[in-house]
């Protein structure tokens, strides 16, 4: 996998190897473990903090090259602010800005993972092992050569000196589901789009098996026997066969109602025969960054044996222009019987999405459906790419959505949906057309995936085109994929549904 990095738990009292990291409060206070292991340095700390005018402040760090007295090639300090208002999210980030202040070089590290107080408690210290995987991921598969002097991400070994080392390794199973599940879904954002078409997306769906997740794989003649004009007819225009995917976890109640998930799965956007721009087109090969949410979240509900029920749906097209490519004017029908005038053949996530959704709801009756797409490009205009776009007929679900994207700091902002919008999309010639013009694009999208929500199904939608992919890089993440959505997910799933 790329940008594994080999990770041990040690106890406190193992001496420290390599670069040290040790954690101080905004007093400068440091644990009794660090303390033992700085002994030698004197007051190296304390000087070293006056002369750089370091505080301890939460995110904040002091790096000392070559510590006098010490063995540790480097010593870093990372400041925690106070240590009692700590959140899970924090311990996150400190584990990831710890990771990203190892120099390249650094064939070796411990972090020292106490508090002044303290051993850092297990799901903390857990914690801190997420953030450390998430930052250390680097999608390079790709590159043929290396910057002198820096070493594979896979030649790294730290080490999380703890207090009890069961309880973390036990806390680390869900952690490291969590990890996987945003690293499988990075990889597939980032992966070019002449490696990664709908066949063969599919066929890395199928990995999931491994983990007890099982996979059925619709190809074009049985979505045409389901009537799913909507989605065959945007992938109509490529040399590349579409593909819809089911994945199931069955970790719940036999008989129990599932969750679902959702994906647009738009392998590249070329628009279509409405073709877009050259400028920045190469980004619509993460045009399917929906899909890989959901294929690496229900690889970690598996790996994580999540007791629930889950299911997990992705249609995987490819849009593009060409002598047999869907036109504006085409009125295609969809698998809920619904014509769809096409006016614009970029708008074409709606109409993958419009199959799935009717798909799923019909299906499976789930509890909700959740489907994630980067659907407009309108949302990055309302919301830039610190929030996703939230969509919902339901304000339960909605606000379990958002508690959720506090807690992982995946965060959602509502919009609003209603009729005076829904209106925008009637058709003169078919029952619903595909685009609602410039205002309001991002709603006038969702109203059209909410007239393919059948049976009042709870739904929420989240159109993550600012998040999911080319948002600004953060501490937890340097990858231009992001893997948005699996921890948000996952939360939801297990603050809510499981027992
Ligand atoms: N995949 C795009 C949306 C997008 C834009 C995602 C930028 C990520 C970054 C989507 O298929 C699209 O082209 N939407 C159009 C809709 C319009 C034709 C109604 C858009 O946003 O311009
Ligand atoms: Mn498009
Ligand atoms: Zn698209």
């Amino acid at each position: 996998m790329a940008g594994a990095l080999k990770l041990k738990i040690a106890p406190l009292s193992q001496p420290p190897k390599g670069v040290l990291v040790v954690f101080c409060d905004d007093a400068l206070k440091l644990g009794a473990a660090a303390r033992r292991a700085l002994a030698d340095a004197g007051d190296l700390v304390t000087r070293a903090a006056a002369a750089e005018r370091f505080k301890g402040k939460n995110g904040s760090c002091l790096d000392i090259v070559a510590p006098a007295g010490l063995a540790a090639s480097r010593l870093i300090v990372i400041g925690t602010g106070k240590a009692a208002d700590l959140k899970p999210q924090d311990f996150v980030k400190l584990g990831a800005i710890a990771l990203g202040k190892l120099p390249p070089s650094a064939r070796e590290a411990t972090f020292i993972a106490e508090l002044p107080n303290g051993a850092i408690k297990p799901d903390a210290a857990a914690d801190v092992v997420l953030g450390a995987r998430l930052r250390a991921y680097s999608f390079d598969r790709y590159k043929t050569k290396r910057k002198e002097g820096e070493e594979a991400p896979s030649d790294r070994t730290v080490t999380l000196a703890v207090g009890d080392v069961a309880a973390v390794n036990k806390a680390l199973r869900g952690r490291d589901a969590i990890a996987d599940g945003v690293i499988i879904a990075r990889d597939l954002v980032n992966e070019p789009p002449n490696v990664l078409f709908p066949v063969e997306f599919a066929r890395r769906c199928l990995a999931l098996k491994k983990v007890g997740v099982s996979v059925d794989v619709l190809d074009v003649k049985q979505m045409q026997k389901l009537g799913m004009g909507a989605l065959l007819g945007v992938g109509q225009g490529s040399r590349q066969d579409s593909r819809m995917v089911v994945m199931r976890w069955n970790g719940g109640k036999r008989g129990d109602a599932p969750v679902a998930f959702l994906g647009k799965g738009v392998c590249f956007d070329t628009g279509g025969i409405s073709i877009k721009p050259a400028q920045g087109m190469e980004d619509m090969k993460g045009d399917m960054a929906g899909a890989a949410c959901v294929t690496g979240l229900l690889h970690t509900l598996a790996a994580r044996k999540a007791k629930v029920n889950a299911v997990g749906a992705i249609g995987i097209v490819e849009n593009m222009p060409d002598g047999n490519a869907q036109r504006p004017g085409d009125i295609v029908t969809s698998m809920s019987g619904q014509t769809i005038e096409i006016i614009n053949t970029d708008a074409e996530g709606r109409l993958v999405l419009a199959d799935v959704l009717w798909y799923v709801a019909k299906k499976y009756k789930p509890k909700f459906m959740v489907d994630l797409a980067t659907l407009t490009g309108a949302i990055i205009v309302a919301l830039g790419h610190e929030h996703a776009g939230l969509f919902s007929n339901d304000d339960t679900l909605s606000e379990r959505l958002l508690k959720a994207g506090l807690d992982t700091n995946e965060r959602l902002w509502r919009m609003p949906l209603g009729p005076e919008y829904d209106k925008k999309i009637d058709s003169r010639f078919a029952d619903v057309k595909n685009t609602g013009g410039r205002d309001g694009g991002s709603i006038t999208a969702a109203q059209f995936l909410q007239r393919f929500v059948a049976d009042k199904t709870p739904w929420a939608h989240l159109d993550i085109a600012g998040t999911g992919m080319a948002s600004p890089s953060s501490d937890i993440n340097k990858s231009w994929g992001s893997g948005f959505g699996v921890r948000l997910l996952d939360r939801l799933v297990a603050e809510n549904y499981e027992g």
